[in-house]
């Protein structure tokens, strides 16, 4: 089946970074958000981004206005009756995408995907909720989406060779490079990533250097973008806190065990850049401010 429709449940960095993405690789976009106010923020960044490349010449006035049109919010999920495939890209919490993978199985059209955006969580518990296993899988993307190429397909253990290959095709017009791995707490990526930001945590934690001593070991030592702290502050702190909770319960192997500096940091509200509070965020060490 030819995807041309594609509806997107959250419009958060994830979401927001996905509709963008969509839009500009053609496709007629559906952003749905639960309150007006989380759905304005989302299309605000995503104009902001199409802005932001007007300024730097690589994308028209025209191409923006054509880009914009292509994508619309809503807060009602019976608009995505008509969608070929809907991204989930919500909340990292099981009950809550287990509640809307049963809503929207009763919405959009039988034998139409439904996939995940989760970082860690199992895609299998979601497709048991709904009437259609075989056509659910992981469509896991990397912030920010726009910029980065990867995206992880996950296949579960009901996932059938057809979505597989169908979303292969979607990211691949995207404009991105898939993996596919199996449904296994982490995937690829995050089996490998998050163990090393807990590591990092546990090194300064334990006094072997500085946050900024780390960072840069690492992206001098390894030619890494980011240093750990920059990443952890970048990909959200409750994000990689949760991640590794799902990890850590089906791989209960100490790497993947959250260090206490990571849960205190969480439970104080540091989220990182979204909230403009953790390890540098909100304090004079900002790197994104120097
Ligand atoms: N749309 C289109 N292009 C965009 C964009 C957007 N929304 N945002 C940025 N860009 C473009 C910029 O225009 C710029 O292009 P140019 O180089 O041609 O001018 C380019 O992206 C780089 O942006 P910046 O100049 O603003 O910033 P940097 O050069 O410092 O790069 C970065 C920023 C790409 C974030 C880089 O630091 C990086 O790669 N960091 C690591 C990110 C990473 O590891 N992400 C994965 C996290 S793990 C994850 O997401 C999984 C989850 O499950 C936890």
């Amino acid at each position: 089946m030819a995807i041309k429709t594609v509806g997107i449940v959250g419009a958060g960095l994830m979401g927001s970074g996905i509709a963008q993405t969509a839009a500009q690789a053609g496709y007629d976009v559906l952003l749905a958000e639960v309150n007006q106010e989380l759905l304005d923020k989302g299309m605000q960044r995503i104009h902001g981004a199409w802005q932001m490349l007007v300024g730097k010449g690589k994308v028209t006035e025209d191409q923006a206005a054509e880009y914009k049109g292509r994508v619309r919010g809503t807060l009602n999920l019976q608009d995505f009756a008509d969608r070929d495939l809907v991204i989930e890209a919500i909340i990292e919490n099981l009950d809550q995408k287990k509640a809307l993978f049963r809503t929207l199985d009763g919405i959009v059209p039988a034998g139409h995907i439904i996939a995940s955006n989760t970082s860690s969580l199992p895609i299998m518990e979601m497709a048991a909720v709904t009437t259609r296993e075989d056509r659910v899988a992981g469509l896991h993307f990397f912030n920010p989406v726009p910029v980065m190429k990867l995206v992880e397909i996950v296949k579960s253990i009901a996932t059938s060779d057809q979505t597989i290959e169908e979303l292969r095709q979607f990211a691949t017009s995207l404009g991105k490079t898939p993996i596919v791995a199996k449904d296994t707490a982490g995937f690829v990526v995050n089996f490998l990533l998050i163990p090393y930001m807990l590591s990092a945590i546990r090194m300064y934690e334990n006094g072997v250097a500085t946050m900024e001593d780390i960072d840069t070991g690492m992206k001098l030592g390894c030619g890494y973008p980011m240093g750990p702290f920059e990443l952890l502050d970048y990909v959200g702190l409750d994000t990689t806190l949760y991640a590794a909770e799902a990890i850590y319960q089906e791989y209960p192997d100490p790497a993947y065990a959250p260090p206490t500096l990571l849960r205190r940091m969480v439970q104080a509200g540091r989220y990182g850049k979204k909230n403009g509070k953790g390890f540098y965020a909100g304090t004079d060490k900002d790197p994104s401010k120097k």
